[in-house]
């Protein structure tokens, strides 16, 4: 069916019948970046140039991504949910000999049909055991940066279990030479490279995959960044947030860079930029990193919101209204059929979408265009976790337990001890209008989450591992009261949305690992195929 259908496309392409003012897809991805790790959410952290983009942008209030990072970019590639492609459990482990199956055409394939010139800079972790699942043979004309989850952000070495070797390719090959350069300043250099020596006639696709600010190897030195971004936040006391902070600042200098590139190119007024996480920030000691989604509840690999409501913002020229903040539903799913529509194809001629083309709902600050998000169904974890207009139901518990509470930033849970406030109060502010902030180069006011009253009983009324959970988020953002003993009738309604989903469901595609065989030390001292 794919096959017919793109032979179809490049017939199109070869008579010229798409359009010629095709727009630049910059399409930019953060790993790990907790809610409250970007300025615009009034954290403690400093992004003025993400904020600038986000506030001249659209800045997406209600948007939904997976909590771990291979669903979320298997998503963003497929336009279809992790569900359907056997996504749904865990990550691509470093040794484990899957990735997203190749029968599926993914964006940069799309893209190329229409015209486009594309390329990837970063984080892959979408399979790599063997060598057609890397980016170059599945659309991308270029891609540098490395395969699996995470690794050192100067020696780019990764650790597995129990091996480690160096992940760093251009194209296909090991790149052994480039120790010592900062991931973050890396891979804002080659992006920078890519749209200078971009030749306008064609339309560019660059999909920029930073390793910021995800952990490096969490057995050895999980946060890293040079010490003049660190020396930024003289005033976070805690020093993993505060080194946390030099990685950020790093990454939105990198973003700032992007922009100043783009406008020197005459490029960025006909450029669509988009900038997500993957997934939320890992907090409470998740991969030693030291992200944050206060006053969210939950963290990275949670069905919590503090897991799936992600960062995001579109910023264009292109769009009709700008400067305001879109509060409609939106899922990752989304980006592809949006952006096949704004390359100039048809994104109802895509077989198999789950998501769906908001570009005018956007660019209009339009009617809403979906009514639920599915956050994931795992039938090996056996969780799931499902939101259908304003109510949200969690069935299963990820993390048992360990990570269902609320992480605010260091400082403040220091600054309220010393008031003698114990971490429940934390949340209770009146009303919680939280306005924590470092700085005052913030050139709007952030968005704050309004999460009502805490009651006393937030950590107990709600232990999914037992029975589902049913939280009403346009007035609970902060999941702090289970109603679903009051609402059955709303609970029996999304539980059956959820069994419809899994009648649809591809099984996982998760293999057992082989060490041995993925073994850097067989392969060069490097990480990459090897069956
Ligand atoms: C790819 O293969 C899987 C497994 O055989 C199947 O479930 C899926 O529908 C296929 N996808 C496409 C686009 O053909
Ligand atoms: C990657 O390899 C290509 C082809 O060999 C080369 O032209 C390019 O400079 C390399 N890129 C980097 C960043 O080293
Ligand atoms: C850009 O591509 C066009 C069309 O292929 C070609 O005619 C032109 O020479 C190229 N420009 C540069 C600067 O390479
Ligand atoms: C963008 O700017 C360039 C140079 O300033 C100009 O040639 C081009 O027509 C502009 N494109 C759009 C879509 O406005
Ligand atoms: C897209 O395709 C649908 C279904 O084939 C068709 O109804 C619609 O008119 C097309 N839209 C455009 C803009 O061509
Ligand atoms: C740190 O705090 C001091 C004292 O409140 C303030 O003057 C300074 O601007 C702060 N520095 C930063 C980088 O926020």
């Amino acid at each position: 069916m794919d096959q017919l259908f793109l032979t179809l496309l490049m017939l199109l392409n070869v008579h010229g019948i798409l359009s010629a003012n095709q727009p630049n897809i910059i399409f930019v991805i953060a790993d790990d970046m907790g809610w409250h790790d970007v300025g615009f959410h009034g954290s403690d952290m400093l992004t003025p140039n993400i904020d600038k983009l986000a506030y001249d942008g659209v800045i997406l209030n209600n948007y939904y991504v997976s909590p771990i990072c291979s669903p979320t970019r298997s998503a963003i590639m497929t336009g279809r949910h992790p569900i359907h492609t056997g996504m749904q459990h865990k990550v691509i482990r470093s040794d484990t000999p899957y990735g997203l199956p190749l029968n599926f055409t993914i964006m940069p394939q799309y893209l190329k049909l229409l015209g486009y010139d594309t390329h990837a800079v970063g984080k892959w972790h979408l399979g790599h055991f063997q060598k057609e699942y890397l980016p170059t043979l599945r659309g991308f004309d270029s891609f540098f940066g490395y395969l699996t989850g995470h690794e050192d952000y100067f020696d780019h070495v990764a650790e597995g279990r129990p091996y480690w070797g160096k992940d760093f390719r251009n194209n296909t090959d090991p790149v052994a030479t480039m120790d010592g350069d900062y991931s973050t300043e890396l891979y804002t250099s080659l992006a920078e490279n890519i749209i200078l020596t971009h030749n306008q006639s064609k339309p560019l696709f660059l999909y920029l995959a930073y390793q910021a600010v995800h952990a490096g190897n969490a057995q050895a030195d999980p946060l890293q960044a040079p010490q003049k971004y660190i020396d930024r936040f003289p005033n976070i006391t805690d020093i993993p947030r505060r080194i946390f902070g030099g990685m950020v600042s790093a990454l939105d200098d990198g973003i700032g860079n992007l922009r100043s590139v783009l406008e020197k190119t005459g490029m960025m007024n006909n450029t669509v930029l988009v900038f997500t996480t993957d997934n939320g920030g890992p907090t409470n000691g998740y991969d030693r990193n030291a992200a944050c989604n206060w006053p969210l509840r939950g963290c990275k690999n949670t069905m919590w919101e503090g897991g799936v409501r992600g960062n995001g913002f579109v910023h264009s020229p292109l769009l009709r209204k700008t400067g305001y903040i879109m509060e409609n539903l939106m899922h990752i799913t989304d980006w592809l059929p949006t952006i096949y529509s704004l390359a100039g194809g048809n994104a109802s001629d895509l077989p198999n979408q789950d998501g769906y083309d908001v570009w005018n709902m956007l660019s209009n600050d339009g009617q809403p265009i979906r009514t639920s998000v599915l956050h994931n169904i795992d039938p090996i974890q056996n969780f799931a976790a499902i939101r259908v207009g304003e109510y949200k139901l969690v069935m299963g518990d990820i993390s048992n337990g360990r990570d269902d509470s609320w992480y605010p930033p260091p400082d403040l849970k220091k600054k309220h001890h010393k008031l003698t406030f114990n971490d429940k109060h934390l949340n209770n502010f009146e009303g919680d209008k939280f306005t924590y902030r470092m700085s005052s180069e913030k050139t709007a006011k952030p968005i704050t989450v309004n999460c009502g009253k805490r009651p006393v009983d937030a950590d107990t009324n709600c232990l999914p591992n037992s029975k589902p959970c049913l939280f009403h988020i346009p007035s609970d953002p902060c999941e702090f009261t289970n109603i679903a003993s009051q609402h059955p009738d709303i609970v029996a309604e999304l539980n059956q949305k959820i069994e419809d989903y899994k009648k649809t469901m591809v099984p996982p595609g998760n293999k057992p690992a082989d060490p041995k065989g993925a073994n850097p030390y067989n392969h060069g001292g490097f990480w990459g195929p090897w069956m």
